[in-house]
């Protein structure tokens, strides 16, 4: 065994004077303490050793074993780990440029309609997209048996809630917490459950739009959305106003603009319903305001020439390149 134990120690020593990279240091480490390893050999034989030896053959295996493993530590220091030698770093070489994002072209459409109002003193604000029936039904004057209401037109969670179907929703969230005056427009995600199609998406964006206080009258809503839209689409734009019903406004309109020969509509809109002042605790006899909402897929759709909504929503980069 003494004698095994001293061959295997010359050996390792000539092994180790051999090392010259760091496959050769793995290499050394697996012949003498791997699994099969000289030394791991040695260590099972210590069991068939007499008891009176036993002690000290155990001792001089460890003493080797505790020389193997600091001599391959100090080996993986020294011996280059791979990868290139810092000599190949040419710092002439041009720099490799990250690849940039940009704004997707709903988010530019919200943001430019965002700052137009924002310059008529509107605040930007959001609301969640997982609502109550009451935020997106009830308080806005929308009757139990109304068929939006309905699973084919709303999509409901199992837990009693729902993907809000417009972003009216904000308009009473953001009116049971302020006072008047308010002036707010909200952008976001709404969903329906509609058949994907060229012009039908399960999920689009609308922005909201909501001033309250106590002298606000038809007119102002005629001046803020005229100027709104000519803003947008530019100052010829012809604008009309066509009768239309939203349980949450009265009177309502549909706002068209022209657009060739015909009429395109662009908005809906229209005075708060005294009943919606009611649900958010507001007094209905001095509260005063006007409402509106827009589809931005829509509006990004006509200005753009984009004939497929799905466009969108495909990270295809063809598409949004054009945008940048
Ligand atoms: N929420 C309405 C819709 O989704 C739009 C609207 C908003 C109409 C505010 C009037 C006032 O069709």
């Amino acid at each position: 065994m003494k004698d095994q134990i001293s061959r295997v120690e010359k050996e390792a020593r000539e092994d180790l004077a051999k090392i010259d990279s760091a496959e050769a240091v793995e290499a050394f480490r697996i012949a003498y303490l791997g699994k099969k390893g000289k030394l791991t050999e040695l260590f099972k034989q210590l069991g068939a050793v007499p008891p009176e030896e036993k002690k000290e053959v155990g001792a001089e295996l460890n003493r080797i074993k505790q020389w193997l493993e600091s001599s391959i530590d100090e080996f993986r220091k020294k011996v280059p780990q791979g990868g290139a030698p810092a000599e190949m770093f040419d710092e002439t070489l041009p720099g490799i440029r990250p690849p940039q994002g940009s704004t997707h072209l709903l988010q530019q459409t919200i943001q430019e309609i965002s700052g137009i109002f924002s310059r008529m003193g509107f605040e930007t604000v959001e609301g969640p997209e997982i609502e109550t029936e009451f935020h997106n039904f009830t308080a806005l004057n929308i009757p139990l048996d109304h068929p939006s209401r309905d699973a084919f037109d709303t999509f409901y969670t199992t837990h009693g809630q729902l993907l809000r179907s417009q972003t009216s929703t904000v308009q009473i969230r953001v009116m049971k917490e302020r006072k008047p005056p308010l002036k707010i427009i909200a952008p976001g995600r709404v969903y329906r459950p509609d058949t994907v199609d060229a012009s039908h998406s399960f999920m689009f964006h609308q922005i909201e739009g909501l001033m309250v206080d106590d002298r606000v009258t038809f007119s102002d809503l005629k001046g803020v959305l005229h100027l709104f839209l000519r803003e947008l689409f530019g100052s010829q734009t012809k604008i009309r106003f066509r009768p239309h019903f939203f349980p949450f406004t009265e009177p309502s309109v549909e706002i068209d603009i022209q657009w060739g020969k015909g009429w395109l509509e662009i908005l809906g809109a229209g005075s708060v319903d005294p009943n919606v002042f009611d649900e958010v605790g507001y007094d209905k006899d001095i509260a005063r305001g006007f409402a509106f909402g827009l589809g931005v897929e829509r509006i990004a759709m006509l200005r753009h020439g984009i004939n497929d909504i799905r466009h969108f929503y495909e990270n295809d980069l063809r598409f949004l390149r054009q945008f940048v």
